[in-house]
């Protein structure tokens, strides 16, 4: 349940979610799904059924382009989390409903590819997209801070991973679409970036107190993808989305930006949040250099042999 505090701090960032909501909408160029599909390529299945050779993406391609399409595929469910936090008036409900209508294009354009080029198989994509929304997304229950705060981590996890997944296609055609996608996963994640830098302005410890939550509790959304936890893994193993690249890429670059290490005047639960993320953020280093350390092993054994 959202708290008469948590509707405060929405109407208090009500403003800075208009601003924003502009800045957005006068940088979001409209794009075309249908251009990023080579639409000659296509066939029928009734008369040429799928079969694995017809694939020119490699087997560690094919997961993650998958399971990037699921993650995807579950938009229903995303926004129904976002409009009951953020709710479906003013500027808030704007961004929720225009947010929504882009990423319903990420899915398009994703599914078109693949089914035209026949990279993976159609099968058990329909089954897994089955599997995946029936079950749902459930964040339970964040506030709207916590909200906030993970969406901005998964706006930019979302983008590295459709970047390097289209590099990892080594096809120039799922790369540029990749790309397109990740373009409009980068303006998602400015747009809460910049709302969370204005709630910390508004209230620095609870902010400061739910980034915390959030970073050391964070999964990506595509946790109820059936073997979900396999895929991940081989996806990791690939260095397309590692520890790395979420230590790296996705949690310094945004704490760095909020100054979250630097914020003064906070109180002793905030204090106590930030050393604990502080902490949390060594481990998830050495962890990080850990599978470097095996992978880079794993490399020189397959070389010499
Ligand atoms: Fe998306
Ligand atoms: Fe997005």
């Amino acid at each position: 349940m959202t708290s008469f505090t948590d509707i405060d701090l929405l109407r208090e960032l009500e403003p800075v979610a208009e601003a924003n909501l502009n800045r957005h909408l006068g940088l979001a160029a409209e794009w075309m799904p249908h251009e990023y599909v080579p639409w000659s390529q296509g066939r029928d299945f009734d008369t040429l059924p799928w079969e694995p050779g017809q694939s020119r993406l490699s087997d560690i391609a094919q997961i993650a382009f998958e399971v990037n399409l699921l993650t995807e595929d579950n938009l229903p469910s995303y926004h129904r989390e976002i409009a009951s936090i953020f709710g479906r008036d003013g500027a808030w409900g704007t961004w929720v409903h225009r947010w929504t209508a882009e990423e319903g294009r990420h899915g398009i354009v994703m599914r078109d590819y693949l089914l035209v080029t026949r990279g993976v198989d159609p099968v058990s994509l329909e089954r897994g997209r089955m599997h995946q929304m029936e079950k749902g997304f459930d964040s339970g229950e964040k506030t709207p801070l916590r909200a906030i705060a993970y969406v901005s981590f998964q706006e930019l996890a979302t983008r590295i991973s459709h970047r390097n997944t289209g590099r990892f296609t080594q096809d120039p055609i799922a790369e540029k679409l990749l790309a397109r996608v990740a373009a409009d996963e980068n303006l998602h994640m400015i747009f809460y970036r910049n709302l969370l830098a204005a709630a910390l302005e508004i209230d620095p410890s609870a902010t400061v107190k739910a980034i915390a939550e959030e970073v050391m509790t964070f999964q990506m959304p595509g946790t109820g993808i059936d073997d979900f936890d396999r895929k991940a893994k081989r996806i990791a193993k690939a260095g397309i989305y590692d520890l790395r690249i979420h230590h790296d890429e996705v949690v310094t670059p945004l704490l760095r930006h909020w100054k979250f290490f630097e914020l003064e005047g906070l109180d002793a639960e905030a204090e106590q949040a930030r050393t604990n993320v502080g902490h949390y953020l060594t481990a998830l280093d050495d962890l990080a250099k850990k599978y470097e350390e095996k992978r880079e092993k794993a490399l020189t054994t397959a070389a010499s042999n």
